[in-house]
């Protein structure tokens, strides 16, 4: 959470850090803060809330400058605990979380500092101040040895001009490199406007970037970014989160293309790692959110076309519990950022007792990529919207392909394999086809847009959906939704449901059809209103429900990938006719770089 920026170079620095904010606002936009250094003279704003009404006139003249958009840790959400935060002319963003700052803060009071702020990040301006003599990258290096927890920051100081300090722990931090000076920023959406070349830094790196150049510690990799420009622009659409369900069809393309062969499919970032996935005897599935529910679909996939044992697991339990952990383990992190904390303190504890850690991950260049020894690019492009859609079908698309390569290793047969990989090559055209439905559904939505609770029912491969529609309608809808397997309502939930509770049903034609019209029947006995995902010419289904959206047929174990896709665009139309905050939805954050 957070998002940190600066310039230095020979363009004015203000626009560039307004332009780069408003990428980098959907990590954070309680309240967000510019400081530009123009020789001994320092402007500073800050601001509770978005950038987004920003309109970046009153252009102050320098050549460099840092910005920062804030989700709120330490502090509430007011003016004084917006950041740059400044102390004796040192003023910093920071990306993370001081976990020591009481004792730090009592210490540095205890020598007659004063604090403006009730935020962690400010002890770090104050330590600097402390250990200044005259060359603020030193003065950085001593004051950060001297802080437990996470930090992306970026320092400036009138005493040690002409340059920005950063350095990182834990939090993403990226330097982008243009023909005209240098773009510090927490990723790389906020540099794409103006240089595709890249480095990122590792933990426990210092960096200092000055108008004609930088310098790390060490010799670094340019890396180049694989997108344009406009992918991180709405476009045509009204919100960041529509134009991204639009893209899911093309997705599916994108993660598939050049992977697929007539009965395999070929992974390049498992190559390394084939060897001891032939031994592995199990694997965990972790992910947060949205990437849970993935990896909750990859752990069915697995079971059933890999024939290997497989665990799905929220990040932010498994770290803390005792599972056995091994050699012939693997682990497969699942997450669009790549940059969750929860997943990478995870992946850290995996990697010590010798797990095969790998990544399906979107986020070219991000720390799980580099932390983990093997893994699979989604290859969605950025996604903007807080709510992850697109992310999720590029998940489940590479946990299929996944589940063949290791199904391939085991007993998939041929005939198998072939036949689930040219039905992943129907599935664009078929997810178009629910596309073109979309005002259906979004009639249904503003239908059922008066009900404040809802329940999502699904089953084997559609149980996880079910969990995804209802976090996608809570998270930006602000209603209550829950999931569960179908069989559980008559252990608890059906006691919730009446007409005022309506019930989303998926209900595909598969091994577990009957038994969902089960689950149905007993909500219509309580009267509950059902909306049915079935598959299209399902017309018995018609006269049990109160509403169906059809979807094309596919394979039972494909139809995660096409049974999201209305989901994902009734929570967007539902949240719609509310007037929600779409993209930005209230207390949330895109990347979770805290626990
Ligand atoms: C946040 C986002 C979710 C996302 C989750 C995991 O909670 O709001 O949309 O699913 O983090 O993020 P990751 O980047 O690991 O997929």
């Amino acid at each position: 959470m957070c998002g940190i920026i600066g310039y230095i170079g020979k363009k004015q620095a203000y626009p560039i850090i307004i332009n780069g904010l408003k990428k980098l606002e959907y990590r954070g936009y309680d309240s967000y803060g510019i400081c530009i250094l123009n020789n001994d003279n320092v402007f500073l704003k800050k601001k509770v809330g978005r950038i987004s009404n920003e309109n970046g006139e009153n252009l102050r003249d320098g050549n460099l400058g840092i910005g920062h958009s804030r989700w709120a840790t330490t502090g509430g959400v007011c003016e004084k605990n917006a950041h740059p935060h400044e102390y004796n002319g040192f003023y910093v963003v920071h990306n993370g979380i001081v976990e020591n700052y009481k004792e730090l803060k009592e210490d540095l009071i205890k020598k007659g500092h004063k604090f403006n702020s009730d935020t962690d990040t400010e002890v770090i301006a104050h330590l600097i101040s402390e250990e200044f003599k005259d060359n603020l990258e030193d003065a950085v290096r001593k004051a950060l040895k001297k802080i437990i927890g996470s930090y992306g920051v970026a320092i400036v100081s009138p005493k040690d001009k002409d340059k920005i300090v950063i350095a990182k722990m834990s939090s993403p931090i990226i330097i982008g490199i243009c023909k005209d000076g240098h773009i510090v920023a927490s990723d790389p959406s906020a540099v794409i406007d103006f240089t595709k070349q890249i480095v990122t830094l590792d933990d426990g790196e210092i960096a200092v970037l000055k108008k004609d150049g930088y310098m790390i510690l060490k010799e670094k990799k340019i890396e180049i970014i694989d997108w344009e420009s406009d992918a991180v622009s709405k476009g045509e659409y009204e919100h960041f989160m529509l134009k991204e369900i639009m893209e899911e069809p093309n997705v599916i393309e994108n993660a598939t293309q050049g992977r697929l062969l007539e009965d395999n499919v070929k992974l390049g970032g498992l190559e390394t790692s084939k060897e001891r996935l032939e031994k592995t005897n199990k694997i965990y599935l972790v992910g947060c959110g949205t990437g849970y529910h993935a990896a909750k679909t990859g752990e069915y996939l697995m079971e059933e076309i890999a024939g290997i044992d497989a665990e799905a697991h929220m990040a932010s339990e498994i770290r803390y519990r005792n599972v056995r952990l091994g050699p012939n383990y693997a682990a497969i992190f699942v997450s669009q950022s790549g940059e969750t904390a929860d997943n990478l303190a995870c992946l850290k504890r995996m990697k010590e007792v010798g797990v095969l850690p790998l990544g399906v991950t979107n986020v070219i260049g991000s720390t799980q990529t580099r932390e983990t020894e093997g893994g699979v690019y989604t290859r969605c492009g950025p996604e903007i919207a807080v709510a992850s859609t697109k992310a999720f079908i590029g998940q489940l698309t590479v946990l299929t392909m996944i589940s063949i390569f290791l199904g391939r290793q085991r007993n998939l047969s041929k005939e198998r394999a072939k036949e689930i990989i040219s039905e992943l090559k129907e599935l664009p055209r078929k997810g178009s086809l629910i596309l073109d439905n979309h005002k259906q559904i979004q009639e249904l939505a503003k239908k059922y847009s008066q009900f404040k609770n809802f329940w999502f029912i699904g089953r084997k491969f559609n149980y996880p959906i079910a969990m995804e529609g209802a976090l996608k309608l809570k998270e930006i809808s602000y209603v209550h939704a829950e999931g569960t397997p179908g069989g559980e309502l008559k252990h608890g939930p059906l006691a919730l449901i009446d007409e005022n509770c309506p019930t989303i049903a998926i209900c595909t034609k598969d091994s577990v059809y009957d038994k969902m019209i089960s689950n149905i029947e007993e909500v219509k006995a309580r009267n509950g209103k059902v909306i049915a995902i079935a598959t299209e010419g399902d017309g018995k289904i018609k006269d049990i429900v109160d509403d169906v959206i059809y979807i094309p047929e596919t394979l039972e174990c494909l139809t995660p990938l096409l049974s999201t896709i209305p989901l994902h665009l009734f929570a967007y139309y539902f949240a719609l006719s509310l007037n929600r905050d779409i993209d930005k939805p209230r207390n949330l954050a895109k990347s979770v770089t805290v626990e």
